[in-house]
Protein backbone atom coordinates (compact mmCIF):
# COMPACT_ATOMS: atom_id res chain seq x y z
CA UNK A 1 0.00 0.00 0.00
CA UNK A 2 1.23 3.67 -0.93
CA UNK A 3 2.35 6.15 1.71
CA UNK A 4 2.58 9.98 1.10
CA UNK A 5 4.52 12.60 2.77
CA UNK A 6 1.84 15.54 4.15
CA UNK A 7 2.88 18.75 5.44
CA UNK A 8 0.53 21.09 7.40
CA UNK A 9 2.86 24.71 6.34
CA UNK A 10 3.57 27.23 8.83
CA UNK A 11 0.47 29.19 7.77
CA UNK A 12 -2.17 26.61 7.78
CA UNK A 13 -0.63 25.53 11.37
CA UNK A 14 -0.78 29.07 12.69
CA UNK A 15 -4.48 29.36 11.24
CA UNK A 16 -5.38 26.37 13.12
CA UNK A 17 -5.97 24.43 10.67
CA UNK A 18 -3.95 21.11 11.27
CA UNK A 19 -7.19 19.28 12.55
CA UNK A 20 -9.26 20.46 9.54
CA UNK A 21 -6.55 19.02 7.31
CA UNK A 22 -6.01 15.65 9.31
CA UNK A 23 -9.75 15.15 9.84
CA UNK A 24 -10.08 15.87 5.77
CA UNK A 25 -7.80 13.11 5.20
CA UNK A 26 -8.91 10.62 7.47
CA UNK A 27 -12.31 11.07 6.06
CA UNK A 28 -11.37 10.63 2.68
CA UNK A 29 -10.17 7.33 4.02
CA UNK A 30 -6.55 7.45 4.29
CA UNK A 31 -4.88 6.20 7.70
CA UNK A 32 -2.29 8.10 9.89
CA UNK A 33 1.13 6.34 9.84
CA UNK A 34 3.06 9.05 11.54
CA UNK A 35 2.49 12.51 12.89
CA UNK A 36 5.01 15.33 14.16
CA UNK A 37 5.17 18.80 14.90
CA UNK A 38 8.33 20.53 14.12
CA UNK A 39 10.05 23.52 12.83
CA UNK A 40 11.92 23.07 10.05
CA UNK A 41 15.93 23.37 9.77
CA UNK A 42 16.51 25.72 6.26
CA UNK A 43 19.05 22.34 6.07
CA UNK A 44 15.94 19.73 6.05
CA UNK A 45 14.47 22.33 3.71
CA UNK A 46 17.16 22.44 1.22
CA UNK A 47 16.84 18.32 0.91
CA UNK A 48 12.65 18.53 0.44
CA UNK A 49 12.88 21.58 -2.02
CA UNK A 50 16.38 20.34 -3.75
CA UNK A 51 14.41 20.62 -6.68
CA UNK A 52 14.08 24.02 -6.48
CA UNK A 53 16.73 25.39 -5.60
CA UNK A 54 18.08 28.03 -7.73
CA UNK A 55 14.34 29.20 -8.66
CA UNK A 56 13.30 32.84 -8.01
CA UNK A 57 11.19 31.43 -5.25
CA UNK A 58 13.61 29.65 -3.39
CA UNK A 59 14.62 31.39 -0.84
CA UNK A 60 11.26 33.15 0.41
CA UNK A 61 9.79 29.32 0.23
CA UNK A 62 12.41 28.67 2.60
CA UNK A 63 12.08 31.70 4.58
CA UNK A 64 8.28 31.17 4.93
CA UNK A 65 8.65 27.31 5.83
CA UNK A 66 11.21 27.86 8.39
CA UNK A 67 9.40 30.48 10.11
CA UNK A 68 7.23 28.25 12.85
CA UNK A 69 5.98 24.95 13.03
CA UNK A 70 4.94 22.75 10.67
CA UNK A 71 2.54 19.03 11.23
CA UNK A 72 4.87 16.65 9.16
CA UNK A 73 2.69 13.39 8.50
CA UNK A 74 3.10 10.29 6.65
CA UNK A 75 -0.75 8.90 5.02
CA UNK A 76 -1.54 5.57 3.97
CA UNK A 77 -3.40 3.92 0.91
CA UNK A 78 -3.99 2.96 -2.30
CA UNK A 79 -2.97 5.99 -4.80
CA UNK A 80 -3.06 8.12 -1.23
CA UNK A 81 -0.17 10.81 -3.78
CA UNK A 82 -2.76 11.28 -6.17
CA UNK A 83 -5.60 11.22 -3.40
CA UNK A 84 -3.99 13.25 -1.60
CA UNK A 85 -2.93 16.13 -4.23
CA UNK A 86 -6.63 16.11 -5.44
CA UNK A 87 -7.91 16.72 -1.79
CA UNK A 88 -4.78 19.85 -1.82
CA UNK A 89 -6.13 21.54 -4.96
CA UNK A 90 -3.82 23.16 -7.33
CA UNK A 91 -0.88 24.99 -5.80
CA UNK A 92 -2.03 28.27 -6.38
CA UNK A 93 -4.58 29.26 -3.60
CA UNK A 94 -6.49 31.44 -5.84
CA UNK A 95 -7.09 28.95 -8.82
CA UNK A 96 -7.58 25.88 -6.41
CA UNK A 97 -11.03 24.09 -6.84
CA UNK A 98 -13.66 24.85 -4.17
CA UNK A 99 -14.01 21.77 -1.96
CA UNK A 100 -10.31 21.60 -1.86
CA UNK A 101 -8.28 22.27 1.08
CA UNK A 102 -6.59 25.25 -1.09
CA UNK A 103 -9.41 26.68 -3.08
CA UNK A 104 -11.50 26.37 0.78
CA UNK A 105 -9.33 27.55 3.07
CA UNK A 106 -5.98 29.74 0.97
CA UNK A 107 -5.57 32.67 -1.21
CA UNK A 108 -3.15 35.51 -2.17
CA UNK A 109 -1.64 37.05 0.60
CA UNK A 110 0.07 39.45 -1.95
CA UNK A 111 3.58 37.93 -0.51
CA UNK A 112 6.72 36.73 -2.13
CA UNK A 113 5.84 33.06 -1.77
CA UNK A 114 2.80 31.26 -2.27
CA UNK A 115 1.18 30.44 1.11
CA UNK A 116 -0.72 27.33 0.47
CA UNK A 117 -1.39 25.38 3.86
CA UNK A 118 -0.17 22.16 2.40
CA UNK A 119 2.24 19.96 0.55
CA UNK A 120 1.98 16.60 -0.76
CA UNK A 121 4.68 14.51 -2.41
CA UNK A 122 4.01 14.35 -6.48
CA UNK A 123 5.39 10.70 -7.08
CA UNK A 124 6.30 7.31 -5.11
CA UNK A 125 9.63 8.45 -5.79
CA UNK A 126 9.35 11.61 -4.00
CA UNK A 127 7.23 9.67 -1.60
CA UNK A 128 10.05 7.74 -0.10
CA UNK A 129 12.45 10.54 -0.29
CA UNK A 130 10.91 12.87 1.65
CA UNK A 131 9.63 10.33 4.20
CA UNK A 132 13.07 9.64 4.73
CA UNK A 133 14.18 12.91 5.57
CA UNK A 134 10.97 13.72 8.15
CA UNK A 135 11.01 10.60 9.59
CA UNK A 136 14.47 8.89 9.24
CA UNK A 137 13.30 6.66 11.83
CA UNK A 138 10.43 5.25 10.16
CA UNK A 139 10.23 1.51 9.15
P1 LIG B 1 3.92 21.31 -2.69
O1 LIG B 1 2.88 20.26 -2.43
O2 LIG B 1 4.11 22.30 -1.58
O3 LIG B 1 5.23 20.75 -3.23
O4 LIG B 1 3.24 22.18 -3.81
P2 LIG B 1 3.20 21.88 -5.33
O5 LIG B 1 3.76 20.54 -5.64
O6 LIG B 1 1.79 22.18 -5.73
O7 LIG B 1 4.16 23.01 -5.84
P3 LIG B 1 5.72 22.93 -6.21
O8 LIG B 1 6.34 21.69 -5.69
O9 LIG B 1 5.85 23.27 -7.64
O10 LIG B 1 6.27 24.19 -5.38
C1 LIG B 1 6.54 24.09 -4.00
C2 LIG B 1 6.03 25.32 -3.30
O11 LIG B 1 6.73 26.48 -3.76
C3 LIG B 1 4.56 25.65 -3.61
O12 LIG B 1 3.67 24.92 -2.80
C4 LIG B 1 4.51 27.11 -3.33
O13 LIG B 1 4.47 27.37 -1.92
C5 LIG B 1 5.85 27.59 -3.87
N1 LIG B 1 5.78 27.96 -5.28
C6 LIG B 1 5.74 27.10 -6.33
N2 LIG B 1 5.68 27.74 -7.50
C7 LIG B 1 5.69 29.06 -7.19
C8 LIG B 1 5.66 30.23 -7.99
O14 LIG B 1 5.61 30.20 -9.23
N3 LIG B 1 5.69 31.41 -7.33
C9 LIG B 1 5.73 31.49 -5.99
N4 LIG B 1 5.77 32.68 -5.43
N5 LIG B 1 5.77 30.40 -5.19
C10 LIG B 1 5.74 29.19 -5.77
MG1 LIG C 1 5.73 19.89 -5.03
Amino acid sequence: TERSLVLIKPDGFARGLTGEVLARIERKGYRLAAVQILTPTREALAEHYAEHVGKPFYEPLVDFMSSGPVTAVVIEGERCIEGFRSLAGTTDPTKAAPGSIRGDFGRDWGKAVQENIVHGSDSPESAAREIAIWFPGLA
